[in-house]
């Protein structure tokens, strides 16, 4: 593919305003075209999140960035990631213009492929964009992919999500919340308190800090049908942090066959994004304070 052009998500405008127009190809890195500010904007990311995570994220996250060799100079290539990805847990990233259809995404983790958005947000999005970026992807995601049971884990939520395609819409809600509450928004209990796992949180200042300092959040115990009925939020920070005690927790709760658990939840009323339920087992009940009142999906 050539890659000279810089490419940007494509809009349209439509009767819901103006949509991105996803784009399913591969697409190479078009390094060549990041700008000096595209640098800039990466160094500054980088360094705030990597001195806010010391103590904050967890080990392997934190060690295995190291094993990367990512640094502020430059936005990194994928080529050179994907050499220490290869010897080391197969993952391969590829490039892409942004968001995927479901199916399409789901295919890329089933085949150990992580789609990495090339370009990077501008600089006066620094703190906030609505989509996944460079920043988010690959600082946020790659780390973990370098671990090899959370490895194990993105291909079976891969495997597990091209089944729930088959099945239906309610049981890809349901597959949705778990990779929410997990990969994106996901703690872990580690050497005595809680750390970051989760890559939205990650790749961001605020939440950095909120979901582990802030009283307003819910802080609870994984539990994985408690976690597949909980709705979440996509506008603010989230009202609920599930906790988990280890990637092995987490690989062998979501080992069993989900279909009879789908159906089950198909049953059962979904759960507000900042309730507590009688059986979680609560590491922090949640002040509340500053939540928005409306606005769950
Ligand atoms: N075990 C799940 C299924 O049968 C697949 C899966 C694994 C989903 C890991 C998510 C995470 O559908
Ligand atoms: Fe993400």
């Amino acid at each position: 593919m050539n890659s000279s052009e810089p490419r940007r998500i494509e809009h349209q405008q439509t009767d819901k305003g103006y949509v991105p127009v996803y784009t399913t190809a591969v697409v190479e890195q078009p390094w060549a075209s990041y700008s000096r500010t595209d640098h800039r904007t990466w160094a500054t990311l980088f360094e705030r999140q990597r001195d806010l995570l010391k103590g904050r994220a967890c080990r392997e996250f934190i060690e295995n960035q190291e094993r990367f060799g990512m640094s502020p100079d430059a936005i990194p290539r994928f080529d050179d990631l994907n050499e220490v990805l290869a010897k080391a847990t197969g993952w391969q990233l590829v490039g892409v213009e942004g968001l995927l259809p479901e199916l399409v995404f789901f295919d890329h983790l089933a085949n150990r492929r992580f789609p990495v958005t090339w370009w990077i947000r501008k600089p006066e999005q620094l703190d906030y964009l609505a989509e996944p970026d460079l920043f988010h992807d690959l600082f946020g995601h790659v780390p973990l992919l370098l671990e090899p049971v959370f490895a194990d884990y993105m291909q079976a939520y891969g495997r597990g999500g091209v089944k729930a395609h088959g099945i239906g819409a309610e049981a890809l809600v349901n597959l949705t919340r778990l990779y929410w509450y997990t990969v994106e928004f996901g703690l872990i209990r580690q050497d005595g308190g809680l750390r970051i796992y989760g890559s939205g949180i990650v790749s961001s200042k605020g939440e950095s800090i909120y979901c582990l300092e802030s009283p307003a959040p819910n802080r609870i115990g994984f539990d994985l049908r408690r976690i597949m009925r909980t709705r979440y939020r996509i506008d603010t920070y989230q009202k609920t942090y599930f906790v988990i005690d280890s990637f092995e927790q987490l690989m062998d709760a979501t080992r069993p066959d989900f279909r009879p658990l789908y159906a089950e939840i198909a049953a059962q009323p979904s759960i507000p994004a900042g309730d507590v339920q009688g059986g979680d087992l609560v590491h922090h009940r949640g002040s509340g304070e500053g939540w928005a009142t409306d606005g769950d999906v």
